[in-house]
């Protein structure tokens, strides 16, 4: 079987940013509980024609301008904050992206971890035919209630990856280690537009569920720790990772020098500190965040921690490809970040009130620079539009 992995990845985010230290005046919290607490210093925020179709399709155009879609034969889109209960959201993506028509189009749905569940998918689907390539998105706006304790850890994104035999960025290894359980930690019941969230117990799941993923993967064969030269974790904020990993080290039952776990971990999560939880997204753009940041990863092996609430953990690694610098989008990335428009924070307060209240019929004044929109809902259809 040849090697299988992530040939290509791209990510997007919202026209909006929400500085942390607004919210914190506003909420009369000390701005060192979200810079240094929880790791988060801006969060990305939808204009009113963004969603995570147009986030979606943001992402996988630079991957299709680059490769094309002659080989693409599946798109698998993972998200947690779906725009119908029925019709998968990357069908919208058909028109936007000119995708071919021979293409299986599906979504899939497990909290933050079916994007992961996308990949060993692909990876089975390719290791079938090795000429079909296929195209990942995860796309998701976190939302909580405002005001409620989950509110500094919103932010959106998407993330474009295609799989294919022979990948330029990250080869896949086999064994992967997976743990699950029936836990309420945190759900989207139908009728909400914001998640319910018990905090510490999505934190104490997490944490748990990690180190028995990690368990899972090395009695499958996986590599050791000292093996990694960088760790993915799940990031819903990005102290998170530090959390994760000192807990993994006490699972290994290892001491490493607090230096040592920073250079560990850090580059992974410098893109999440400014556009917040993307829920499915958030460990692939941690996994961008360290291609563009990290000193040369050649041949260097990275150990990814995917975590989704409710709960489904799983733990894979793979090997970081000779001359993947060639084809990193550093520049544009950090620009698309920095390129944001800052909102007020009560501008931020009403759109997230007026998001929860779409009603069948309405029509969406210009409101993103990015390049697609979402211009209508009508008769409970959404139409959609490359600007
Ligand atoms: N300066 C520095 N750090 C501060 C601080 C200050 N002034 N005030 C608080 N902190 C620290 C706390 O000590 C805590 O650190 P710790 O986690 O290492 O103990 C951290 O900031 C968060 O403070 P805490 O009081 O625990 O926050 P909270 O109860 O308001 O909520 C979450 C934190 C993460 C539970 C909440 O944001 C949430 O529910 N988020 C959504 C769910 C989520 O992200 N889950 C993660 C797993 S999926």
């Amino acid at each position: 079987m040849p090697p299988i992995g992530i040939h290509d990845i791209a990510f997007a985010t919202t026209h909006y940013v929400l500085d942390l230290d607004e919210l914190a005046r506003y909420r009369r919290v000390d701005p060192a509980k979200y810079h240094l607490g929880l790791g988060q210093d801006t969060m990305s925020f939808p204009a009113v024609d963004e969603d995570i179709v147009t986030m979606a399709a943001t992402a996988a155009a630079p991957i299709l301008q680059r490769h094309g879609s002659d080989k693409l034969r599946t798109l698998l889109l993972a998200t947690e904050t779906g725009v119908d209960q029925s019709k998968a959201a990357a069908l919208y993506l058909h028109p936007l992206l000119d995708l071919p028509s021979t293409t299986r189009i599906v979504e899939l749905k497990q909290a933050c971890y079916s994007g992961t569940a996308a990949l060993q998918f692909a990876a089975g689907l390719i290791s079938r035919d090795p000429t079909e390539q296929v195209l990942i998105i995860a796309t998701d706006i976190a939302r909580y209630d405002l005001d409620s304790p989950g509110e500094p850890t919103q932010g959106a994104a998407a993330v474009a990856m295609l799989v294919t035999a022979e990948p330029a960025m990250l080869q896949l290894d086999s064994p992967s280690g997976v743990y699950s359980d029936d836990v309420m930690d945190f759900w989207r019941p139908n009728h909400r537009t914001t998640a319910l969230v018990d905090g510490k117990l999505s934190i104490s799941t997490y944490l748990d569920a990690t180190s028995r993923a990690w368990t899972d993967y090395r009695a499958r064969g996986g590599r050791g720790l000292d093996d990694f030269r960088a760790f993915c974790y799940h990031l819903p904020y990005t102290a998170m990772a530090r959390k994760a990993h000192d807990n993994l080290l006490r699972t290994v039952g290892v001491e490493w020098e607090p230096e040592r776990v920073t250079a560990a971990i850090e580059d992974s999560t410098r893109y999440n500190r400014l556009v917040g939880n993307s829920y499915t997204a958030s460990l692939y753009l941690g996994f961008i965040s360290l291609l563009d940041h990290a000193p040369d990863l050649t041949g260097q092996p990275v150990a990814f921690f995917s975590y989704g609430s409710g709960c489904v953990c799983e733990c894979f690694s793979g090997t970081v490809q000779p001359g993947y610098r060639q084809h990193l989008r550093t520049a544009d990335n950090k620009e698309r970040i920095a390129a944001r428009t800052p909102i007020s924070y009560f501008r931020y307060r009403a759109m997230h009130s007026d998001r929860a209240r779409y009603p069948s019929n309405l029509t969406f004044d210009q409101d993103t620079g990015g390049p697609y929109r979402l211009t209508e809902i009508i008769d409970n259809k959404r139409t959609y539009q490359k600007v």
